[in-house]
């Protein structure tokens, strides 16, 4: 409905019933007390709020609609599926027509033979799925006694208890522990923590010798799992592996029978400007777990993706099936938008698009640091981007935390029709994959007029 249809009063309730009757997810009191930010229409890259504000989103909408909002065709096959079946479960013994399809789709898709999948509604089931796969594995292997997570430190997997238990964030752990027993951290190996003089080949060796510490430590025989995501998400700023850690990890976990599990929530689906992050260094997990953009926002969906190798130890004759599941895991119509969702992706070169326009934006940003006097690292590849804020780039010197000079930033693109993700001073930019040139140069300065609009705020 456009806006003009809503009355003042109509707008007034809803603002106050927002705040009344709902908790947001990750909620902010501070952000709240504000008001309520209340969306009604997307087209492409662009929301539009209760007002008919329009917003740039830069954000893709918390990292999900990579073929942009409202898709007319997304819009045909949603209400052609649920016109000839809306829901039945995949469930003991049944299944649907678009999630068997699905499932070929993304056996062709993944890389190497990560071709069997388990659907559920989340990223963070999907990670809670592969850690019940890597557990149930060993105990049918007659391994029961491996039940040790590897987790690292700074990683995000989800908001569930078993998720949480390997997530090496602390704010999202610490008023839930004790968590589920077992899950251990190793560093977090990004390059950009290398010592000056130290070549990234030499970092990497060091940072995987500190991670067979670990394994050594709590004993290899106990351990069932490793889960990492390749590239770290947006609340580290996208930080990249040094050279050879992503390919050293899959060899130690060869050699101490380690399940590796690669959570591409957030990078898989063609953001780094490949279908998945683990391409760029040719290694493949056993389970590969996937979410966000995999629906495009759609319609939730996510999954969790493996070999025959692990997958055939469950269908090795009664008695040996996986013990997981949910009513609506790999729901018809979220399966049906999903396939539509990735038929876009493919038709219109959008994973290429990405790759295009990643490079193009990191190029304008690295242009725009030698005219401001704020920006530190910039990081990240393709459309999963950020820029590190601080009051003294050349020593690496951050503003004192309660200048907020990142939300400030926020704020200000936000008031001028742009919605920017921040995390503290480290600023994301990942939009959607179809974001063009001149989208491209409106979010670029954008940017460069909030930075200098913070620059006069702050005093830089
Ligand atoms: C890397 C990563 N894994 C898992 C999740 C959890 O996904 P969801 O929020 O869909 O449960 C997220 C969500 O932000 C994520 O970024």
């Amino acid at each position: 409905m456009p806006e003009e249809h809503w009355t003042k009063e109509r707008k007034a309730q809803l603002h106050d019933d927002a705040l009344r009757y709902v908790i947001p997810h990750f909620a902010s009191n501070e952000e709240l007390a504000k008001g309520a930010k209340i969306f009604t229409r997307g087209k492409g890259c662009y929301v539009y709020d209760l007002d008919g504000k329009e917003y740039l989103d830069t954000f893709a909408t918390l990292l999900t609609t990579v073929s942009g909002h409202c898709r007319p065709e997304v819009t045909a096959a949603v209400t052609n599926q649920m016109e000839t079946l809306e829901f039945f479960p995949n469930y003991v013994d049944t299944f649907t027509v678009p999630l068997i399809d699905l499932a070929r789709k993304l056996a062709e898709l993944m890389p190497g033979d990560l071709e069997v999948s388990f659907f559920v509604n989340s990223g963070s089931e999907a990670n809670e799925t592969a850690l019940k796969m890597a557990r149930q594995y060993h105990v049918e292997r007659g391994e029961r006694h491996r039940y040790k997570f590897v987790g690292r430190r700074d990683s995000y997997h989800a908001t569930t208890l078993g998720g949480s238990a390997v997530t090496g964030l602390t704010w999202f752990r610490e008023y839930f522990e004790p968590l589920m027993p077992g899950a251990v951290f190793a560093p977090a190996a990004r390059d950009r923590d290398r010592p000056e003089g130290m070549t990234s080949a030499d970092y990497g060796k060091q940072c995987l010798a500190e991670l067979e510490d670990v394994i050594v430590y709590e004993g290899p025989e106990t351990i069932a799992g490793m889960i990492m995501d390749p590239i770290p998400g947006s609340n580290t700023g996208y930080p990249l592996p040094p050279e050879g850690y992503i390919q050293g990890v899959r060899e130690l976990c060869d050699k101490h029978g380690i399940v590796l599990i690669f959570d591409e929530v957030q990078t898989g689906f063609g953001k780094t400007g490949r279908w998945f992050a683990c391409e760029l260094w040719d290694t493949v997990p056993d389970i590969m777990t996937v979410g966000k953009g995999f629906t495009g926002g759609f319609i939730p969906l996510a999954a969790a993706v493996t070999t025959p190798r692990i997958a055939d130890v469950f269908r090795n004759g009664p008695g040996t099936e996986l013990r997981s599941g949910s009513t609506y895991g790999g729901h018809t119509v979220a399966c049906a938008a999903t396939l539509e969702n990735i038929r876009i992706l493919e038709r219109d070169g959008l994973v290429q698009n990405a790759a295009r326009m990643g490079a193009y934006l990191k190029q304008r940003l690295e242009q725009m640091r030698t005219q401001h006097r704020i920006i530190g690292e910039i990081s990240g590849i393709g459309l999963l981007l950020a820029i590190r804020l601080e009051a003294d780039p050349e020593s690496g010197q951050p503003f004192p935390t309660e200048c907020g000079v990142g939300s400030w930033i926020r704020e200000w693109c936000y008031r001028n029709g742009m919605i920017l993700r921040n995390n503290g001073d480290i600023l994301v930019l990942a939009p959607s994959l179809i974001v063009s040139e001149s989208e491209a140069d409106v979010i670029i300065r954008g940017m460069d007029q909030a930075i200098t609009a913070a620059e006069e705020e702050f005093g830089q």
